[in-house]
């Protein structure tokens, strides 16, 4: 860590200072596959096994060579990077392969238009402003509906065919002038309808669900500490149960909201609810990253569809960390049979050298405004596109061989976690995840014996302190999974080599004894 005074840092002052507390303040030199090298005190490279792989944004290393030399020969070809607002292919050839992939591996026959962006969170917060577009459009045909019907009922009462309850539905107290009663259903409903319209869009969620961290995407991410501070910023999510479908379902029904319309029935006219389209999008990790690496259930996955069926929003599935093969298919969700009506991608669609993400619309609810009304000057920029382009056609090759390595790596991995699980109960909770997208749970350890221990889980940091143990002692790197804290996130590359699992096996084995023995000195 750098000992220079506080005035001369310009960045990341508190960041590192914690770092160095936790033991992970390691400057990188240079990176290859799954290891990263820094420095040692002699200036020798030291090789780090990196487990972490960019947040799981490395499915094929770090400095493939392959989309390495891709890269180069595009920048030495002179490929225009930034040519905005003209043709740029790229967009399209992208679009095009993600539809063949998405096509062969669900099996069904939908068809989807490509927006680009540059982030996860802008992809997630380019879902909800889409979805705003087709909410506006629902709460539109739903007021519409609405205006008619008081239309017509005020025609039939003026001319005589119909009378009017009293307002607040019971029509024992009808007396009065008929049209004085209707007028007063009729204020009743522009009054409920006028608050419902003037109400943000509601968004639902997951629990534990992590979407980013701009100001939209923040508040789809459960995390308190990063959520709280920006709630007035933007509209609030629901997150719902995610580990019981029935209890989804019943979170799901206590969130309907009811616009007021007229019928005439038996001559009288009458207020009656309808569902109000306050739901703007149903978000869904298929595999909760931050949640500690769960994924959703085949039947959770059905109920989830069936409540946006109910609800007429989108399933937005959040493939941002899951996508591209990680899970051992190009879409995680493709393993629960969840149908996205948007799909977003991010991390590796970036080949581990560019920053892209794209966010899937089925054309069947695509608004084509949406092309001319939203823009940023970076996305779909043409070298993130070629290196999409590159990346995707690995991830096809032979066959689509890199999702078998994937699930066969990761399968090989899990193995090795289950095993140390066995062997340490005491100490190992849960392992969890799909593919090279897996988290090894701990128990809290808060009454460890051992100081060292029980302090840093007690104040909720002990899976930093713990990757610190595993890079300086093991040259492991690991993070917890997300909040997550008392976990261990793997999310190397598919080139996770049978030796990189065995010393796996060692450091964690060592890591639980240490835990077991609570002699946290062995930790420092
Ligand atoms: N959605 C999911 C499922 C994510 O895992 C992430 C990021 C995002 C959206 C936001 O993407 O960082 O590019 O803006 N996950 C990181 C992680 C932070 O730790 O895996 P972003």
């Amino acid at each position: 860590m750098s000992t220079a005074p506080a005035e001369t840092i310009f960045a990341d002052a508190v960041l590192n200072a914690w770092l160095a507390g936790v033991g992970l303040a390691v400057e990188y030199v240079r990176a290859e596959g799954n290891t990263l090298y820094y420095r040692d005190d002699r200036g020798d490279e030291v090789a780090v096994l990196d487990l972490l792989c960019g947040f799981g944004s490395l499915i094929f290393g770090h400095h493939h060579p392959e989309i390495v030399a891709h890269a180069k020969a595009a920048l030495d070809a002179g490929i225009p990077v930034h040519a905005q607002l003209s043709k740029q292919p790229h967009g399209n050839q992208v679009g095009a392969a993600l539809n063949a992939i998405v096509r062969r591996e669900t099996g069904r026959d939908d068809r989807y238009t490509a927006v680009f962006a540059n982030s996860g969170a802008e992809a997630i917060e380019i879902c909800m402003k889409h979805a705003e577009l087709e909410r506006r459009d629902r709460v539109r045909a739903l007021m519409d509906e609405v205006a008619e019907h008081l239309e017509q009922a005020r025609r039939a009462v003026r001319g005589g065919a119909a009378t009017a309850a009293a307002a607040g539905s019971d029509d024992a107290g009808a007396v009065g002038d008929p049209v004085e009663r209707f007028e007063a259903l009729a204020a009743e409903v522009s009054r409920r309808n006028a608050e419902l319209l003037g109400r943000p869009p509601l968004f639902l969620a997951l629990e534990g669900a992590f979407h980013g961290k701009l100001v939209g995407s923040i508040q789809l991410t459960q995390n308190e500490q990063w959520r709280a501070p920006f709630a007035a910023l933007a509209p609030a999510a629901r997150f719902l149960p995610a580990a019981d479908p029935e209890a989804f379902a019943k979170a799901v029904a206590s969130l309907r909201e009811y616009a007021l319309d007229v019928i005439i029935d038996a001559g009288k006219v009458r207020l009656v609810e309808r569902d109000f389209p306050l739901v703007g999008a149903l978000f869904v990790e298929p595999v909760r990253g931050g949640a500690g690496m769960r994924p959703v259930t085949a039947a959770l996955a059905r109920e989830i569809e069936r409540t946006a069926a109910t609800l007429g929003c989108p399933v937005v599935v959040d493939e941002v960390q899951s996508g591209m093969g990680r899970t051992g298919a190009f879409l995680a969700s493709s393993h629960m049979g969840l149908r996205g009506d948007y799909y977003t991608l991010a991390k590796s669609i970036g080949g581990g050298i560019a920053k892209n993400s794209v966010v899937l619309v089925r054309q069947d609810r695509f608004r084509p405004e949406f092309e001319v009304i939203h823009s940023s000057t970076f996305a779909k920029d043409g070298f993130s596109g070629a290196i999409a382009l590159k990346t995707l056609e690995m991830l096809e090759a032979n066959d689509g061989e890199a999702y078998r390595v994937a699930a066969e790596r990761g399968g090989r991995l899990a193995v090795t976690l289950a095993a140390v699980q066995a062997d340490f109960p005491d100490v190992v909770t849960g392992v969890h995840g799909i593919g090279l997208m897996l988290a090894m749970e701990l128990a809290e350890q808060s009454e460890s014996a051992s100081e060292v221990i029980r302090e840093p889980a007690r104040a909720g940091f002990l899976g930093y302190f713990l990757a610190g143990y595993l890079l300086r002692r093991h040259r492991i790197r690991v993070l917890p999974a997300g909040p997550a804290w008392n976990s261990v996130r793997f999310e190397p590359s598919i080139y996770l080599t049978d030796q990189d699992i065995e010393r796996i096996d060692i450091a964690l084995r060592a890591m639980c004894s240490i835990l077991r023995s609570e002699d946290g000195g062995a930790l420092l």
